[in-house]
């Protein structure tokens, strides 16, 4: 039998844990709040926007945000975030991704506060994470090591193989997959390949994954053929494809689920694997920046 590596019912174990810690923190006169800034009309932005605002109503965390047309200029977008940097009410920041063509991504990232950076997209938090001594762990690959781990399945010696190096989760997965476990850094103590458009062999290098982690975007890229029995599959992706029905859509992962599934020894579902864990793993990290706040 296959197990179903459930992140909505994972994630909202850990929102209750969250809930109970919001209250204890109030008690001592410290209410958790994330600033939210979301520049134009990108309508899946504005989706993960709300859903990270009634996340945080749900748990008790004070949420501002900047909802910005996408004529806003670059300075007005760096005094936004200047504001939130210094407003004592807000434990984290957030911009979401992407941007309009026309501004700065990076002086964005960059010009946030690393001790409000719950995305932990700073260089000096992405470099905290890289050497093992994380201030906050990037929501994604967080979430999905919470899955992992909690759900019980070894890492340690485990070959894990990521389809993707992107700065959001595969490079940062990858350095989280290899660090030693201290027991506290979520490290997971297994051997690392990392893959790509330009890598060679790369089917053969899915099969020798007991660790498959797929976050290329590419709709139910990796088949059955391509996956050792009893691995463990992890799917990031979220892809529109043609549907008959009334959407005119569905979602689909990276990985052709129905083929992939009777091979395996766990999967993450598309909906309702990594995606959820992702937003549970943000309401984490600004709980704990209030804390130490
Ligand atoms: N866009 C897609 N995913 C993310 C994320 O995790 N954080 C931000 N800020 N933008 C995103």
């Amino acid at each position: 039998m296959t197990t179903l590596l459930d992140g909505k019912t994972l994630s909202k174990t850990i929102q209750s844990e969250l809930a109970e810690e919001v209250k204890v923190l109030k008690d001592q006169g410290i209410q958790p709040g994330l600033a939210v800034i979301l520049v134009g009309d990108d309508p899946a932005s504005q989706v993960y926007v709300g859903s990270k605002r009634k996340t945080c109503e749900k748990l008790g965390i004070l949420s501002k945000a900047s909802i910005l047309p996408a004529s806003t200029s670059q300075d007005e977008l760096m005094a936004i975030v200047d504001q939130y940097n210094s407003d004592p009410e807000i434990h984290g920041i957030l911009c979401q991704l992407p941007l309009p063509a026309h501004l700065d991504e990076q002086q964005v990232i960059e010009a946030i506060a690393p001790s409000k950076d719950v995305d932990c997209f700073h260089p000096e938090n992405v470099g905290r994470v890289l050497i093992g001594m994380p201030r906050f762990l990037p929501c994604t690959p967080h979430g999905i090591v919470q899955l992992i781990k909690r759900t019980g399945i070894e890492t340690t010696g485990k070959h894990t193989v990521i389809l993707g190096r992107s700065d959001i989760v595969g490079k940062p997965l990858a350095a989280m997959m290899l660090q030693k476990d201290s027991g506290e850094n979520m490290g997971c103590n297994s051997t690392v390949t990392v893959c790509h458009s330009a890598t060679k062999n790369l089917e053969e290098l899915c099969r020798e994954a007991d660790i498959l982690v797929a976050a290329i975007g590419k709709p139910e890229f990796v088949k059955g053929h391509m996956v050792k029995e009893g691995a463990v599959v992890i799917d990031v992706g979220i892809n529109r494809i043609d549907a008959d029905n009334e959407k005119g859509y569905r979602l689909v992962g990276d990985v052709d689920f129905e083929e992939v599934k009777p091979r395996c020894q766990a999967i993450t579902p598309v909906p309702g694997g990594v995606g959820p864990m992702t937003i549970a793993m943000l309401m984490y990290n600004t709980v704990s920046s209030a804390r130490l706040s």
